[in-house]
């Protein structure tokens, strides 16, 4: 399965406001579509899609199974209640949510995912804020490894190791939150010179850094003008300056949940 170098995020995306922006993600030409059920926008995400005239199959749409529907029959209903709300046949990307460890159900959600793909219900399936541990436990119950991981990644939480054990397993990492939000990640001097070095924005210098990674960020806006530029990412390249002096910026994740210990449901 090939996926685009960038997706759109819709976190946080309601109603009318979610329609207009997943509509013009596609019109200015993003072709991977990021939900979940978590986000109560499948409704609306699904009408922008079928509204948009895309043919499905150049679309990429991802959603995810929420924490309290971990459990093999609970998954396998969550995935079919998705699609209901979506208005659609088939996802193309099925994660879990988050592994919730202390509940424990995450492999038995993994194994009613293996099924539904091959019941056709999603076309591929990964996972979201897996950890090494979640990661290696999934792959060694059942055998079977997700496509992607979809993590906390931007220059200020740069996710060596998890790129590093990602890379070994061939999985993929896609990116929340690339622009680091709440933080000062988009005026930190260093990417202001960066940017201003190729005549772009910051937000451009963190995307384009994401894939140069090798990663697939899913930036969000709800502004037009900040969805068409963060989609125009792919007539500049960052230099090895450029990365080297963003490879010093870590600072740590911008989260309160942590995926070894929160609970999200
Ligand atoms: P807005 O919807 O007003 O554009 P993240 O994806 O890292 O969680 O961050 C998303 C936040 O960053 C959103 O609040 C979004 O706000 C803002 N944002 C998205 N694109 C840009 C951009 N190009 N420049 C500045 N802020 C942006």
């Amino acid at each position: 399965m090939k996926l685009p170098a960038i997706g759109f995020g819709t976190y946080q995306m309601q109603g009318e406001q979610c329609v207009t922006a997943v509509r013009t993600a596609l019109d200015a030409g993003y072709r991977l579509i990021d939900t979940a059920a978590l986000y109560d926008n499948e409704a609306e995400v699904g009408r922008a899609i079928r509204e948009s005239g895309i043919p499905r199959d150049e679309i990429v749409l991802t959603t995810k199974i929420r924490g309290r529907n971990h459990g093999f029959d609970e998954a396998q209903e969550a995935c079919r209640e998705s699609l209901r709300k979506l208005g659609l046949d088939y996802v193309d990307l099925l994660l879990i949510h988050w592994p919730n460890p202390q509940n424990d159900r995450y492999i038995d959600t993994w194994e009613a995912m293996v099924e539904l793909q091959e019941d056709g219900l999603t076309a591929a399936i990964g996972v979201s804020n897996f950890t090494p541990t979640t990661l290696d436990r999934i792959i060694a119950k059942t055998g079977v490894t997700p496509l992607v991981n979809q993590i906390e990644l931007h220059p200020y939480f740069q996710q060596e190791k998890m790129r590093e054990l990602h890379a070994e397993l061939g999985i993929i990492t896609q990116a929340w939150s690339p622009l680091g939000r709440k933080s000062d990640l988009l005026t930190d001097p260093v990417l202001i010179d960066i940017a201003a070095e190729h005549g772009v924005s910051t937000a451009q210098v963190a995307l384009r850094w994401t894939i140069q990674l090798g990663n697939i960020p899913i930036p969000k806006s709800t502004s037009a003008a900040r969805i068409q530029q963060n989609f125009d990412v792919f007539s500049f390249e960052l230099n090895e300056g450029d990365m080297l002096a963003m490879a010093t910026l870590e600072r740590g994740t911008l989260s309160s949940l942590d995926p070894e210990t929160s609970e999200v449901l």
